[in-house]
């Protein structure tokens, strides 16, 4: 009568929502660790990861930001990590993503957007933080779910 569903069951869950995508969109399939596999060239593996550490970058100036309880640059280091960071994304890479690869990424970009606004507006450092912490755990769900590989590193053309 333990209420707490075990680990593995979560995980299940969790990952087949991953392999629950259109089949059309991508051929996602599952890697040795369960993490959905999105089949990519190096130059848009590598576009990718750039923007992830340009998050990750992005994240740290937030944070150093608001310990200080400068608003303004919390604010400018969100909005950097806004749409107008998404919108360069080339058709052929957008088509090898599956749609809610996809919509998880513009959601964590639409976030950043309003987190930067309500940093002006509200100004309160608590209340940026738990916006913070809701979007990064887009981060971590995206993160549980896909892995990039290049065919071409692997030697598997
Ligand atoms: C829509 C999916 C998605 C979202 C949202 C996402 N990531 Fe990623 N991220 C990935 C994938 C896929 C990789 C590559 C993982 C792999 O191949 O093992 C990655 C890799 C990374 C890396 C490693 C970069 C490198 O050079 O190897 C960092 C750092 C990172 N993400 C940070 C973030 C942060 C911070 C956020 C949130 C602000 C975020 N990511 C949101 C999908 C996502």
């Amino acid at each position: 009568m333990n209420p707490t569903l075990p680990l593995a069951v979560l995980l299940s869950l969790q990952l087949g929502s991953a392999y629950a995508q259109d089949p059309h969109a991508h051929p996602a399939a599952p890697a040795h660790d369960g993490r959905a596999i999105l089949t990519l060239n190096p130059d848009e593996r590598a576009m990718i990861l750039d923007e992830m550490r340009r998050f990750l970058d992005g994240v740290q100036k937030m944070t150093a930001a608001m310990g200080q309880q400068d608003m303004p640059a919390a604010a400018a280091a969100a909005r950097d990590m806004g749409r107008k960071m998404a919108h360069e994304v080339p058709p052929a890479l957008r088509a090898k993503l599956p749609l809610e690869f996809r919509q998880l990424g513009a959601s964590v970009h639409g976030d950043f957007d309003q987190i930067a606004l309500d940093a002006e507006s509200l100004k309160d450092v608590s209340y940026s933080l738990g916006q913070l912490s809701a979007t990064l755990q887009k981060c971590v769900s995206c993160h549980t779910m896909y892995q990039i590989q290049t065919p071409e590193l692997n030697g598997e053309h």
